[in-house]
């Protein structure tokens, strides 16, 4: 680790408070002036920190870059050393996931990126990632040591992840449109895209790259006008809070912590869903109609009613649900 890094860690896990420049240079056998030029550094790359005379430095909790050590301030060991990988950078977070299962990565292995110059959502679609606002986040999973009844159950959990972390951490109530967009005040501030790696022998599902996208900040400007109607952020043009690290340090946790009891992962699914007892207009390869959206199955279907009483169970396929 550099000299940067190792103060950065310093000055995250002590957030807001002073350190004196000879405590940390004791602190990491380094000298005075290899500390100053650190801090420097660490300006330099958009870190606010105050020195204060006889008191040291302080890194001001208006932070909000996203950092391996931001991040190992707020976790557990166990779930970031030699984890999580934080790129400026990348095509997409899912592409880079998916070639390190292939090198053989380990469970819970982490991708992080500050924007992406080709995110993809599902059924080929691509996901706006603009540097500066979102989240985007990819893991790597083994399904043997997760061990879901199904594959598809984790992009379940995964939606249900997120409308806590953003609950706790923001204090804010968003819903599930089913199958996994996450909604706050009418608009989609999260897309999650599970994909698998097969093994092309056994035919088994050898890995699977979880991504989550999270609009945390409106882009200045707002969004582009193809997505501007539909696509939101948790916080308004201009108020930026410090909760980067936060919402992924919080996530990182749910999602590793997957729990044995799938029924309540879909009990809470269900509960968090949007549209539940709402009458939704289904458009599939059949024409569109308008049914009750009445329960999830325990493989994450959506049960509805249509207006002529029959009941059906819908798979995500490609099928578009109004509210
Ligand atoms: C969707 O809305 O259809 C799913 C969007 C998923 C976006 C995330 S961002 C992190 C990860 N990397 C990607 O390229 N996609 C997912």
């Amino acid at each position: 680790m550099s000299t940067k890094e190792q103060v950065l860690g310093l000055l995250e896990k002590n957030k807001g408070e002073s350190l004196s420049g000879e405590y940390i240079a004791e602190l990491l056998s380094i000298s005075r002036s290899a500390v100053w030029k650190a801090v420097r550094q660490l300006e330099k790359e958009g870190y606010k920190i105050e020195a204060v005379p006889n008191k040291g430095y302080s890194l001001l909790n208006v932070n909000d870059i996203i950092s391996l050590q931001g991040l190992a301030a707020l976790l557990p060991l166990k779930l970031c050393e030699g984890k999580i990988h934080i790129f400026k950078t990348l095509e997409s977070t899912n592409k880079t996931a998916k070639e390190m299962a292939i090198s053989n990565a380990e469970h819970g292995t982490i991708v992080i990126t500050e924007t992406q110059t080709a995110g993809r959502g599902r059924f080929g679609r691509s996901f706006y990632s603009p540097s500066g606002g979102g989240l985007y986040i990819s893991f790597v999973l083994k399904p043997e040591i997760i061990n879901f009844t199904t594959p598809e159950t984790v992009t379940v959990y995964a939606a249900v992840c997120v409308c806590r972390v953003i609950e706790n951490i923001c204090g804010l109530k968003a819903g599930i449109k089913w199958v996994n967009d996450i909604f706050y005040e009418g608009k989609k501030v999260c897309g999650i895209l599970t994909e698998g790696v097969t093994d092309l022998e056994s035919q088994s599902m050898q890995w699977l790259a979880l991504g989550i996208g999270i609009n945390i900040y409106t882009p200045t400007g707002g969004f582009p006008d193809n997505i501007k109607n539909t696509a939101g952020a948790l916080y308004h043009e201009g108020y930026t809070p410090p909760v980067k690290n936060k919402i992924a340090a919080a996530l990182i946790k749910e999602i590793m912590n997957t729990p044995k009891n799938e029924a309540h992962i879909f009990d809470e699914y269900k509960n968090r869903l949007i549209m539940l007892s709402k009458t939704i207009s289904v458009t599939s390869k059949d024409g569109v109609y308008s049914a009750k959206a009445v329960g999830v199955t325990n493989r994450g279907h959506l049960i509805v009613k249509k207006d002529n009483g029959d009941t059906l169970e819908l798979f995500s396929g490609e099928i578009s649900i109004k509210v």
